[in-house]
């Protein structure tokens, strides 16, 4: 039995939009950070946290950035034996979610697991046994996507008020945003 709890970390505006031509929509540096700081932190200073990712994501890391650091890197690819070629040393390239819990499973240094998308990883991990909560963070704008996070089920999950993440309103130039918990029942 797997002991790997999945959460999902996303930000989306009003029509669910996550991504455009493999950037992202908006540029929010508090709400970058507030990424950072969810998927970074550990309560035993021993272990790290893992972050799951399709190909398309890890390609729109900027360089300088990836692999995303104090964090084990897992890719989702179809063609791994090309993408391992691509990668730094230590980022583990798997050919699927199940792959990817068996990794962390097989290992003791990992404390959670974060989904950081894109569309049909959340997808997957939103579908998964192993689901746990989506960090979402809900944008008060509409902004021109062409990916989207998935429909949420809220026969499956709801929104939750946990004191781990702030819950006033959160302000950015022009954009307001909320930073939302959804537990899966
Ligand atoms: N706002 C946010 O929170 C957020 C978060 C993440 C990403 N984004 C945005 O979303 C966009 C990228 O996301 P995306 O949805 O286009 O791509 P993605 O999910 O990151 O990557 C898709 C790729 O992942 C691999 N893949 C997907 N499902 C798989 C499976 N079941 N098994 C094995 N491999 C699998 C495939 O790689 P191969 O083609 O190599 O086989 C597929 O082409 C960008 O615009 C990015 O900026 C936004």
């Amino acid at each position: 039995m797997s002991r790997t709890q999945l959460n999902l970390i996303a930000a989306a505006c009003e029509n669910m939009g996550i991504g455009i031509n493999g950037t992202l929509p908006w540029k929010l540096k508090k709400e970058m950070a507030y990424f950072t700081t969810m998927t970074t932190s550990v309560s035993d200073k021993k272990k790290v946290n893992a972050v799951i990712m399709g190909r398309r994501t890890w390609d729109c890391i900027p360089i300088k950035y990836r692999p995303l650091s104090n964090r084990i890197n897992i890719v989702l690819t179809h063609n791994v034996d090309y993408v391992k070629k691509q990668v730094p040393e230590g980022v583990i390239v798997v050919p699927g979610l199940d792959e990817a819990i068996d990794h962390i499973d097989s290992r003791s240094d990992i404390e959670s697991t974060w989904v950081i998308g894109g569309s049909s990883i959340y997808k997957a991990a939103m579908e998964h046994p192993n689901c746990g909560k989506i960090y979402l963070t809900e944008i008060q704008k509409s902004f021109d996507c062409d990916t989207f996070f998935p429909d949420i089920n809220k026969q499956r999950f709801h929104l939750v008020n946990e004191e781990e993440v702030p819950g006033e309103k959160q302000s950015e130039g022009d954009i307001n945003y909320y930073y939302r918990i959804y537990k899966r029942l």
